[in-house]
């Protein structure tokens, strides 16, 4: 399964932060936006990724994690001229994709919580997975409904009268034929290809699967100054409590062994003294010490 990061768009509901750095650069917490999905991704044992942003803020996520070598990733970059829409996101990774399915994940959704996705991407085979999560303000997002045997009937972008509570997050699993499916899509009234339209295609075909995320799961979107702040909040609430660190692509990256405890270590000897390397300097040793 390849991974696709979708870091684009305006920004302007941050203004004017959005003026220092775009939107997914932004600190959730202790670490960039963009940390935390990619980390989601890497968790579930994405490997190759292709990161799209504007033309002026691509150049920065280069610079952030280079080819993605140094955490034992790929990573390519590819750029959206317009916000166009998200669905415009296969048609612009056409190459990167390939043959292969594809994730797609929103570099401003924020997902902690539960184990649910690793077993998810590994039972992937075909049609498209997405995800069901109960909101108080469902008319925000695109809406799910299901019917009394808990199957997917309908899918809503934006509905001024949501049909249910269920909010479908920015993560999206899909089989290669989402580039035909985006190919032949017509931009709606707002004028984007919407991801919307390519489930509800995926729905009429039959081939679209709904996993609920169960409570106690926190699905986060930081696309506001308000729920970038909630977000943080959230973040150090848990990672204080736990001493476990939330959207650390080093670490995932090592736990699913896509690094050596070798080059880990030696990952982590490059970082300036700080408490991001005291952490990791943790995990390493941690796994050093017999069980
Ligand atoms: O967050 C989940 C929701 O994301 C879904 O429930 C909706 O179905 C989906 O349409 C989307 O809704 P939003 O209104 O939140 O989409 P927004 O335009 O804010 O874009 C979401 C992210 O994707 C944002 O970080 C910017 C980026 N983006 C968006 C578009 C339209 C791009 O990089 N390029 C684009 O063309």
């Amino acid at each position: 399964m390849k991974g696709i990061i979708l870091a684009g768009g305006a920004g302007s509901r941050l203004y004017p932060l959005s003026l220092v750095a775009s939107k997914q650069l932004q600190p959730v917490y202790d670490k960039p936006m963009v940390y935390y999905p990619l980390t989601t991704l890497i968790e579930s044992g994405v490997r190759e990724f292709c990161l799209i942003s504007t033309p002026q803020d691509l150049p920065r996520f280069r610079q952030l994690f280079g080819d993605g070598s140094a955490w034992g990733l790929s990573i390519e970059y590819r750029e959206q001229p317009r916000p166009d829409g998200i669905a415009q996101a296969f048609l612009i990774a056409e190459s990167f994709i390939g043959r292969d399915p594809v994730a797609l994940i929103l570099g401003d959704n924020i997902f902690s919580g539960a184990d649910v996705f690793p077993g998810v991407f590994a039972d992937f085979k075909s049609g498209a997975t997405i995800f069901g999560y109960r909101v108080n303000d469902p008319e925000r997002y695109g809406v799910v409904e299901f019917d009394a045997s808990g199957k997917a009937i309908s899918i809503e972008e934006k509905p001024r009268q949501p049909r249910s509570s269920h909010a479908v997050p920015g993560l999206y699993l899909y089989d290669n034929e989402v580039v035909a499916i985006a190919r032949a899509l017509k931009p709606s009234a707002r004028g984007e290809l919407e991801i919307t339209d390519v489930n509800v295609e995926y729905l009429r075909r039959g081939a679209l699967r709904v996993c609920r995320l169960s409570r106690g799961f926190a699905w986060l979107d930081a696309g506001t100054s308000s729920s970038l702040h909630d977000a943080s909040a959230y973040v150090q609430t848990v990672e204080r409590r736990t001493g476990v660190k939330i959207g650390c692509p080093e670490e995932a990256a090592f736990r699913r062994g896509f690094l050596s405890l070798a080059a880990f270590e030696e990952l982590i000897g490059r970082l300036p003294k700080c408490e991001y390397r005291d952490y990791l300097t943790a995990v390493a040793g941690e796994a050093r010490r017999p069980a």
